[in-house]
């Protein structure tokens, strides 16, 4: 039977290797779990409606900015434990950006298909903007599953790509409907996603890339360097 003390060895282990994983979990579900509890409470403010949209967009929109950043994390630190949540956080996006629209369709209008023709889309034009990234992630989240992978093989990588313009689309649809006051918000997110996107562009990537392997290279060099004695001296030379 395994000890107490090997059991604590294999969990702190364990922690070690999926610290990321816990800390996304755990992290995803805090804003539902805050809504539910406000929302039992009935402590969501005077307009309970806009809040849930406001707490549901903006963790959607978080969540895909994240999920978006651990390639580029990888690329320019070498950072590995962002690709093992990558699919996690796309997917925690997708569920809160599907909350999101619920809010609105159920909510806001009542499931009034006519009212949300004529006054949602006709007096909001960013919802269809918004719509659109919806219908990106219903379609990444729907093949993210490893037989999709399979089945789809190089397609697979090609509607991956999406997840670029979906972002674009969820920072536009926040754009247009802040206030002008408000408008430096979105263009904060904006910026972080051009800087996202401009680690992808070959010529960036490469040079990332190459900079990370000379480090790789010069560590590895000191650190032979301190792990050999120093050779011993040359035997003095004699001239008999
Ligand atoms: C059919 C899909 C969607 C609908 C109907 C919709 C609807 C709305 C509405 C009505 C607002 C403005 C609320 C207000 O006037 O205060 C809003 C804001 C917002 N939406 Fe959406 N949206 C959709 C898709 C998305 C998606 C996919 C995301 C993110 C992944 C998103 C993120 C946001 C954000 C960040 C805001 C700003 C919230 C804030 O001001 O705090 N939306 N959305």
């Amino acid at each position: 039977m395994p000890s107490l003390l090997s059991k604590q060895k294999s969990a702190r282990n364990w922690l070690r290797e999926n610290w990321l994983r816990v800390i996304v979990h755990i992290g995803a579900w805090l804003p539902l779990v805050w809504l539910s509890w406000r929302a039992f409470d009935n402590a969501l403010g005077v307009d309970p409606v806009t809040t849930i949209n406001n707490v549901t967009g903006r963790t959607a929109m978080l969540l895909l900015l994240f999920c978006l950043s651990a390639t580029p994390l990888y690329i320019v630190l070498g950072l590995r434990a962002g690709l093992t949540v990558r699919r996690a956080l796309g997917l925690y996006a997708f569920l809160y950006a599907a909350l999101h629209f619920l809010n609105f369709v159920a909510l806001d209008y009542a499931f009034d298909l006519r009212f949300i023709l004529a006054d949602g889309i006709q007096t909001k034009p960013y919802i269809l903007v918004g719509f659109a990234a919806l219908l990106i992630l219903i379609a990444l989240a729907l093949t993210s599953t490893r037989g999709w992978m399979k089945r789809l093989k190089r397609n697979w990588t090609r509607l991956h790509w999406l997840i670029y313009p979906a972002g674009l689309l969820v920072i536009l649809h926040f754009f247009w409907q802040a206030k002008a006051a408000e408008k430096w918000e979105p263009l904060i997110y904006a910026a972080a996603l051009a800087l996202l996107l401009g680690t992808r562009a070959p010529p960036i990537r490469r040079a990332f890339v190459n900079w990370r392997q000379r480090r790789r290279r010069a560590d590895a060099s000191r650190a032979v360097e301190t792990l050999t004695p120093h050779a011993p001296a040359a035997a003095p030379q004699t001239f008999e």
